[in-house]
């Protein structure tokens, strides 16, 4: 399929927007600066952290703590690697259920409980086998992204 090419400018911090690619939803999240330094504090909970599986294989430039070319923007497939159930969005920090303690934002699968971080990095000992995929693109400009 073709590159889709995305006009990010109106991305706000702490917010996503999904785009279609190839029939996939493509997710482009703003992260905040706190959600950023998060990542790194958590790798010890996480079943991958440096993104070495290979059933979605990460591409080299986003093989890093935040799995993506710029730390502010993570570009990802929402489909759950597990059965292809589509994670809904859990952002806001604080106690919540199925989540861990200190939780700082990410992603949930309703089907069978797999969380992910704000990277899509599966965390440990859930039934989903692989982070979620990071698909091919580049930036154009700094508000301008190609998928594919
Ligand atoms: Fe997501 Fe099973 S499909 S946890």
């Amino acid at each position: 399929g073709a590159a889709v090419e995305v006009d990010i400018s109106a991305l706000k911090p702490g917010e996503k927007m999904t785009v279609e690619w190839r029939g996939k939803p493509v997710w482009i999240v703003r992260r905040t600066p706190e959600q950023v330094e998060a990542l790194a504090k958590i790798d010890s909970q996480l079943a991958d952290p440096n993104s070495n599986r290979t059933a979605y294989p990460t591409p080299e430039y986003a093989k890093n703590e935040w799995r993506s070319i710029k730390k502010e923007f993570w570009v990802g497939v929402g489909i759950c690697t597990h059965l292809g159930c589509s994670p809904s969005d859990k952002f806001q920090a604080g106690p919540q259920a199925s989540l861990p303690d200190d939780w700082n934002g990410g992603f949930l699968c309703p089907c069978h409980g797999s969380t992910f971080d704000l990277a899509g990095r599966v965390f440990k000992n859930k039934p989903a086998p692989d982070n979620l995929e990071v698909p091919q693109h580049m930036y154009l400009s700094d508000t301008r992204l190609v998928i594919g």
